[in-house]
């Protein structure tokens, strides 16, 4: 009996002392493991005299059941312990949380069409899985025509391209109105085309006036004061005679380059001019293909190279930037 009490004594002084579950774990093995000092107890219990054993039977089983409630309590309280330390820690600097923007060049977008709305124009959207007759017949471009090459054209089918060019939409709007037009149709369009200046998907800003009394000096006025709002009213530009087999006069505008400030860079191709859009008076071949007075009808067109204004605008380099979903790029606008 005096065994029991000392080992008693012994097992829960020395749970009092522990300070970590291992060292209870272990006491926990020392005492009820399958060698430990109570199971030892209980196995020589039959060495006993047979009158002290049922007593030291019950003891010993008491014992057992007592010391694996004490330990198993003394584990829960450093469990339970450690859970209020793993709390948050309201004195810790705070994570920075990002909040999502607006791509760049959806932001661009939206801010040459909204110069535009200011100036009376309308929005016009169209498929960007386009028939040839859209994307290049109509627009006075057959198909033998050497200009074709100047677009390095996905084709679908014979007669079915990725449009290479948002003038498309000037056929289709005119197919079905009447003048006065005045739209401007953004989107996608496509061209075998990769380098520092040229990804194989783009985006243009088409725009389109026809009215009575249009010159080229309307064209120039409604581009320069585009350009001017989308920079500031000190960007130079220029106007390049140029070839578009839809318009004739053409024009290819150019921004002053900001890489190098003209001084020419690898941007600017040694030029120190960016080409952003092409421009001129709608070709009366077009007007004819859509049924309209050439007599009594004259008008203008342009479409602008989205990511191009971009660069400008941000200063980047390599319009590559603008696909490849960096964040640490994106973030910055
Ligand atoms: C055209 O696409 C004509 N449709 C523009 C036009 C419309 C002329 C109406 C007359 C009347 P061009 O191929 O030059 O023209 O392209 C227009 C602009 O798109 C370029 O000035 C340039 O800013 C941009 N661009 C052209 N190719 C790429 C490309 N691969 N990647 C990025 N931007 C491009
Ligand atoms: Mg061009």
């Amino acid at each position: 009996m005096k065994t029991i009490a000392q080992i008693r004594e012994d097992a829960l002084n020395e749970l009092n002392a522990a300070q970590d579950s291992e060292t209870i774990r272990n006491l926990s093995v020392r005492y009820l493991g399958r060698k430990g000092v109570v199971t030892q107890f209980l196995r020589n219990i039959s060495a006993l005299p047979p009158e002290e054993r049922p007593q030291a039977g019950k003891k010993a089983n008491e014992l057992k059941i007592e010391l694996d409630q004490a330990f198993e309590a003394a584990l829960k309280k450093l469990e339970d312990a450690s859970a209020a330390d793993d709390r948050i820690d309201v004195s810790l600097p705070g994570r920075p949380a990002y909040c999502g923007v607006l791509h760049p060049l959806t932001q661009i977008t939206r801010q040459i069409c909204d110069i535009f709305a200011r100036l009376g124009f309308d929005i016009a959207e169209g498929p960007e899985v386009e028939s040839d007759y859209y994307n290049f017949e109509a627009l006075n471009t057959p198909k033998d025509h050497p200009a074709r090459d100047m677009q390095d054209t996905f084709y679908v089918s014979d007669n079915i391209v990725l449009r290479t060019q948002t003038s498309s939409m000037q056929i289709r709007f005119m197919e079905n109105h009447t003048p006065p037009v005045r739209i401007i149709a953004p989107g996608k369009v496509y061209r075998c085309d990769s380098d520092i200046t040229h990804t194989p998907m783009f985006h243009q800003v088409e725009g389109l006036l026809v009215d009575e009394n249009i010159s080229f000096g309307d064209l120039k006025g409604m581009l320069t004061t585009f350009v001017h709002q989308i920079f500031d009213d000190q960007t130079s530009l220029r106007f390049r005679p140029s070839f578009f087999p839809f318009t004739e006069p053409s024009a290819e505008v150019d921004i002053l380059c900001v890489m190098c400030r003209g001084k020419g860079c690898r941007v600017c191709k040694q030029t120190g001019w960016l080409e952003v859009l092409g421009s001129g008076m709608v070709h009366p071949a077009v007007f004819e293909n859509v049924r309209y007075d050439t007599d009594k009808y004259t008008g203008f067109a342009f479409g602008m190279g989205v990511e191009r204004i971009a660069m400008l605008k941000y200063g980047i380099d390599d319009i590559r930037r603008f696909f490849e979903n960096d964040f640490r790029f994106l973030r910055q606008f």
